[in-house]
Order: structure tokens, then C-alpha cells, then sequence
């Protein structure tokens, strides 16, 4: 038995020794010891130690001779970054369930793995805080507690702070993926109506979860509220703009958990100044993290830091997930959450 026993632990010191010899570039501390669990299977970890997205320059600098590169959705990795870090980068795991940070063909091209984090506690995460914001629209919750903290509360008034309620009201979902789905769950407690579209009309989805497909054009202008869980590609860039926005419900609301850039701000500002739009709550925005000044100043706008997965929960569950996309992929074993996937037969190894 001793033997046996012997044998696993040369194989484990084999791998610890073969791991030594690769290093690991960590862009941003997340939550989780993700670092001290990398460095006790003998990998060379460098991160960022300063809490604050890295500049470009400590990003050139710190993906030079990495195996792996740990990324957030903060870093723009494109094919002339992955050339700077050298023939021997193997996996990009990114920190985030979107990828558009990432130029994936590039990586493609270069046997480069890309690994993101999609898992139910992110999904929740984001269903939980899209609710959050239609609530808070609705009810006015932010322009309300603002006034209570202003001290104008004077007494109970039949008047102040009517919203609308969510009964019976059409809420159009664009993009019914996982999060989307999670919403439209949700929606049903409410006795809300659903109307969605995706790329690509889903009749099973649809039977489960009592939801209606639309073209796009028809769910805005049907829809009470309209909530956005697109990724951000070619196609969904600059969606939501005059044209589109035109077409949506007078006084109807729009909410965006997704990117920013699927919205185009300066559009959204003139419908809200002028009325068509009733409201807007937005976790993402076109240019983070700037955002338009004009939106800052607006009191039926709800604004949030881009914080649609910041549960622990979710976060942890990130962590553990683009700990895998590194060891997998540095181990030999195919990751579960491969973004690439036609990249795994041809992979630099
Ligand atoms: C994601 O995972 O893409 C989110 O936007 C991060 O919160």
C-alpha cells in the first residue's frame, strides 16, 4: 500500500514540477484565494496588486511569457496583445460570463483557449438585480428615498410618488438566453405579460415559460417595460437607438443589465428628456466608466456601477470557475466553459 501511496505522490510533485515552469498573469484581485490556490499547485503567479483596473501599459508588461492570463471584462485583449505575450499563451480565462472584451477569433487563430464564467449563480445574480431596477423604476424607489434622506417627508400625501404598477403590464424581453429566461420566470409573480425576441424563435421556451415571440419592432412598441439581456456582438451594437426608441410605447421603461454599448446613450437622453420614454434603470453604459452627464442629472433614470453580478454568491462562484478554465486547459483536460470551442483540437500545448 505504502508503495501505491508513494507512487501518487511522485505524480503529484511530476505535476507540481511541470506547473513551476508556467506562469499565470492575474489582470485584477478577485474574490477567493484565487492566487494562494494557483501558487500551491506550483504555478508562477504575477497579478496586479493595486485595487484599480491595470493601464495598458502594466497590461503589455504583464502578459509578457505568460502561459495563462486571468482577465476581467475591464481588459481589452486583441490579437496584437496576444502576440506581445508570446507563442507560449495558452488560455485566456476571462472573469466575466460576456467575452467581448476579448477578440475570440484572434485567440482562435492562435490556438489560444478562451474560458468565461457562465453559471446559475451569475445568472441569478443578474435576474435578481434586472427586477431590482424594474421595481425601483416603478416604484420610484430611488427619487423617493433620496427625498426622505433630503428630509421632505412631511406626512402621509395621497400624491407624492405615484408609480405604476406591474399587474397586467407587457414586459418585452430582448435576448432569452439564461438570464432572460430567469427574468421572465420571475415575471410571472407579477402577473405580467411576456413578449420576447431572440436571434432565434424558441416554441420550447416558449410553451415553459408563457412567453410570446415578437419581431423586434413589435415587442417595443407593445412592451410597458422593455429589459435588454443581449450579449454585445456586431449585430446588437447601437440596437437601442432613435430609430428603435421611436418605435417603443409611449411612457414605457427600459432597463439594461447587459453592455452599454447595446444602448446608445445620446439617443436614450433625448427620449427621456422629451417624454417618451417614462423612465430608464442602467447597470451598464456606453462608454464605461464615464457616464453621460446628462443621465446623472435626470431623476427618472436609476443608475447602478455595472454591479449586475455582485452577489457573493455569484462572484465566488466566478472565481472558482476561472480557476478551472486555467488548471483545465494548463493540465491538459478540456474545460467546461470552453468559449471556443473549435479551438481544442488545434490548441498550442
Ligand atoms: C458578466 O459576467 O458579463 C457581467 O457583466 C459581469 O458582472
Amino acid at each position: 500500500m505504502k508503495w501505491i501511496y508513494g507512487l501518487k505522490e511522485l505524480g503529484q510533485a511530476k505535476l507540481k514540477w511541470k506547473n513551476f515552469k508556467m506562469k499565470i498573469y492575474i489582470t485584477r484581485r478577485i474574490p477567493g484565494e484565487v492566487t494562494e490556490k494557483l501558487k500551491e499547485k506550483g504555478y508562477e503567479v504575477s497579478f496586479n496588486e493595486f485595487d484599480k483596473p491595470v493601464t495598458e501599459e502594466e497590461l503589455v508588461s504583464g502578459v509578457r511569457g505568460v502561459d495563462a492570463i486571468l482577465s476581467l471584462l475591464t481588459e481589452k485583449i486583441d490579437g496584437d496583445l496576444m502576440d506581445l505575450a508570446g507563442p507560449q499563451l495558452k488560455v485566456i480565462s476571462n472573469y466575466a460570463v460576456g467575452f467581448d472584451n476579448i477578440n475570440v477569433d484572434e485567440a482562435t487563430k492562435r490556438g489560444i483557449v478562451v474560458t468565461n464564467t457562465p453559471c446559475d449563480e451569475v445568472n441569478e445574480a443578474v435576474a435578481e438585480h434586472t427586477w431590482a431596477l424594474i421595481l425601483s423604476l416603478a416604484r420610484r424607489i430611488v427619487e423617493a428615498d433620496e427625498s426622505v434622506r433630503r428630509g421632505s417627508y412631511s406626512g402621509w400625501d395621497p400624491g407624492i410618488f405615484l408609480g405604476s404598477s406591474l399587474k397586467g403590464k407587457t414586459l418585452g424581453i430582448i435576448g432569452l438566453g439564461r438570464i432572460g429566461s430567469m427574468v421572465a420566470k420571475r415575471a410571472k409573480g407579477y402577473g405580467m405579460n411576456l413578449l420576447y425576441n431572440k436571434k432565434e424563435r424558441d416554441e420550447n421556451l416558449e410553451n415553459e415559460l408563457g412567453v410570446k415571440y415578437e419581431t423586434l419592432d413589435d415587442l417595443l412598441s407593445k412592451s410597458d417595460f422593455v429589459s435588454l439581456h443581449v450579449p454585445l456582438t456586431e449585430e446588437t451594437k447601437g440596437m437601442i437607438n432613435k430609430g428603435t426608441i421611436s418605435k417603443m410605447k409611449k411612457g414605457s421603461y427600459i432597463v439594461n443589465t447587459a453592455r452599454g454599448e447595446v444602448i446608445r446613450e445620446d439617443d436614450l437622453v433625448e427620449a427621456l428628456r422629451d417624454g417618451h420614454l417614462k423612465g430608464a434603470a442602467l447597470d451598464v453604459f456606453e462608454n464605461e466608466p464615464q457616464i453621460n452627464p446628462e443621465l446623472i442629472g435626470m431623476e427618472n433614470v436609476v443608475l447602478t456601477p455595472h454591479i449586475g453580478s455582485a452577489t457573493w454568491d455569484a462572484r465566488n462562484k466566478m472565481s472558482e470557475m476561472a480557476f478551472n478554465g486555467i488548471i483545465d486547459v494548463l493540465e491538459g483536460r478540456k474545460p467546461q466553459n470552453i468559449v471556443n470551442e473549435n479551438v481544442w483540437e488545434n490548441r498550442r500545448k
